[in-house]
C-alpha cells in the first residue's frame, strides 16, 4: 500500500511537521521524481508512487525528534508501517544511510530518495560538496562525526556517479533543472 501525493500531503498536515521541514520535503520528491522518470525513459523500472510517498515523508517524524533526539530514519519508518505502508517506511528507513552493498547497475527507489535527501539544502537543490558542508557544520561536532559524515560523502558519491553515468548528464546540470 502506498499513499498517494494528497494523501501524503494530508499525513504531514496531520503530523503537525514544522514549515521548513515540509518545504524540504517537497523539494526532495522534485529531485527524486525529476532522477527517476529520467531513468525510467532510459529503460528502468523505478516506482514513481513510492518514490514520490517516500520522499514527501522521508522526514515524517523529524519534528518530533529534534525533541526526543531519536533515529528519524527509523521512527519515522516504523510510524509509516504502523500505518500500513511497509515499502514506503522501508525507503524512509534507509534516507540517511543505506543498509547493504547495492546493484552496480540498478538503481533502487532507496538509493534514490536518499541521494536526492542529499542535492537539497533546506528547500534548494545544491551540490553534494555544498550540501555535505552544510552536513558538517551542523553535526559534525567531533572527529568521529566528522569522519562518519566523510564516509556518508564518499558513499553519496558513488551513487552519484552511478546514476548519472546511466543519465548520461552532469550531476550540476541538476541546478539549472530546478530554481
Ligand atoms: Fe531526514
Amino acid at each position: 500500500m502506498i499513499p498517494n501525493r494528497e494523501e501524503c500531503l494530508k499525513l504531514i498536515q496531520e503530523r503537525g511537521m514544522l514549515d521548513h521541514i515540509v518545504n524540504h520535503s517537497l523539494k526532495v520528491a522534485e529531485v527524486a521524481l525529476f532522477i527517476s522518470k529520467e531513468l525510467n525513459r532510459r529503460g528502468h523500472s523505478i516506482d514513481l508512487r513510492l518514490v514520490e510517498a517516500a520522499a514527501l515523508l522521508h522526514d515524517f517524524t523529524k519534528t518530533e525528534c529534534l525533541r526526543t533526539r531519536e533515529d528519524h530514519a527509523l521512527t519515522g519508518s516504523k510510524a509509516l508501517a504502523g500505518m500500513g505502508f511497509e515499502r514506503v517506511g522501508a525507503v524512509v528507513r534507509e534516507h540517511i544511510r543505506l543498509s547493504k552493498k547495492r546493484s552496480p547497475f540498478r538503481v533502487s527507489e532507496e538509493e534514490i530518495v536518499n541521494y536526492a535527501d542529499k542535492r537539497v539544502k533546506h528547500d534548494q537543490v545544491v551540490t553534494l560538496e555544498e550540501r555535505f558542508e552544510d552536513l558538517r557544520e551542523r553535526y559534525g561536532k567531533n572527529p568521529k562525526a566528522i569522519e562518519l559524515l566523510e564516509n556518508l560523502k564518499e558513499s553519496t558519491l558513488e551513487i552519484e556517479k552511478k546514476i548519472f553515468s546511466i543519465l548520461e548528464i552532469d550531476p550540476n546540470d541538476l541546478l539549472s533543472n530546478f530554481k
